[in-house]
């Protein structure tokens, strides 16, 4: 079976952790600084802090900025679960924009519509490895007077007008979960140019500690270990050729795939796309793709070819949503929900063999004559 994900793990990773538990120094310390400052450099901001996953990130730098109770902050709604989460464990509410139909990233008019005076903060999701229209979002935010988070848990190493992502919002926030263009098993990052959000960062990701055994404030225990960092920092290492390997299997798709009906994925202009996810629409009624996207799953898996929705589900349609009181009257996010019923992602990670690429793409294009 070809996986939709796996992980590239090799002799680096196998040496470095090695290093970290013979030393017998297995908690937060030096690897976790050093896996910080090669961080921040890579996505050039003056600090990153380790947490212990990226739903934390989220959390920990919304946290750290104030947003609270009766604040308002716009999320997508066509992005992972813990985006808008992240929100509620502030005891604040999300508010949905819809999503642009070619990237799948926030929409900025959306954004315009869902603006109220209780708005407090725009997170915006660079999903897939693609990333959001920055300098479109980063306006609104300017002149409503708005923090901007980017979550670029999907999107290692993508860049914007030649910048990386992680590097426009008030916080950028990472996860290093397996499936991630660069992984630590399960591990976060936050980067940021500001002093004081560090700072706040650092004391809720460690009981408010400020010295030994001093607690100014209220923090949890949301570390990182230097089991976890010494991984981190080889695969760092890697990260640009991983995503140089997502990149060429994508071009190879999008120079062979060719089913009618099957649309491929968009890359804006300006922009590096890394390809977290190669994400395909099926557009069945409209342009005669010839079966459902079950049917097309299925099919895959019987040759032998993994796939998955991301999502199968808009998150204002998710069951705890919808307990919330969010209801398809209340929340207009068309684009969103017409995605859930048709998106499909197709393996494209770094372990793929160009053998696997032949045969994927043969498969799919015979798709017909089945
Ligand atoms: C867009 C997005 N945000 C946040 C997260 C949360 O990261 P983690 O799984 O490390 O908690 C993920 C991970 O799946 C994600 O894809």
């Amino acid at each position: 079976m070809i996986p939709i994900s796996k992980p590239v793990l090799g002799e680096e990773e196998l040496k470095a952790v090695k290093e970290v538990l013979v030393s017998g120094y297995v908690v937060q310390g030096q690897k976790v600084e050093h896996f910080e400052k090669d961080f921040s450099d890579y996505i050039a901001v003056t600090h990153a802090i380790a947490v212990a996953n990226g739903t934390i990130a989220l959390d920990v730098a919304l946290k750290a900025m104030g947003i609270e109770e009766g604040d308002e902050v716009i999320v997508p709604s066509f992005t992972f679960i813990s985006t808008a989460n992240s929100i509620l464990f502030q005891g604040a509410k999300p508010v949905f924009a819809d999503v642009d139909d070619k990237t799948f990233n926030i929409s900025p008019n959306d954004v315009l519509e869902k603006l109220t005076d209780r708005t407090k903060a725009i997170i915006g999701v660079h999903l897939f490895g693609h990333p959001f229209d920055v300098n479109a979002i980063q306006e609104i935010c300017e002149d409503h007077n708005l923090f901007l988070i980017e979550d670029g848990a999907q999107a290692h190493g993508a860049e914007y007008e030649g910048r990386k992502v992680g590097s426009f919002g008030l916080v950028g926030c990472f996860s290093f979960y397996a499936t991630k263009n660069m992984t630590t098993g399960e591990g976060g990052m936050i980067t940021t140019d500001s002093r004081d959000i560090t700072k706040a960062c650092g004391l809720l990701r460690n009981h408010g500690e400020s010295q030994k055994y001093y607690h100014t404030s209220l923090g949890y225990n949301y570390r990182m270990t230097d089991i976890q960092a010494a991984i981190g920092l080889a695969q760092l290492k890697k990260l640009n050729g991983f995503n140089d390997e997502r990149i060429n299997h994508a071009d190879y798709f999008n120079r062979h795939l060719n089913v009618e009906g099957l649309k491929l994925p968009h890359s804006k202009n300006g922009i590096k796309h890394v390809y977290h996810q190669y994400a395909v629409t099926i557009e069945e009624e409209e342009e005669g793709f010839p079966m459902s996207r079950t049917e097309f799953m299925m099919y895959l898996k019987n040759k032998g070819i993994g796939s998955a929705i991301h999502y199968p589900l808009p998150i204002h349609k998710q069951p705890l949503y919808q307990r919330l009181g969010y209801t398809d009257e209340t929340v207009q996010c068309p684009v969103a929900t017409a995605l859930s019923q048709k998106i499909l992602s197709l393996p494209v990670h770094p372990a793929l063999t160009e053998k696997d690429l032949v045969f994927i793409a043969e498969t799919i294009n015979n798709l017909e004559s089945e």
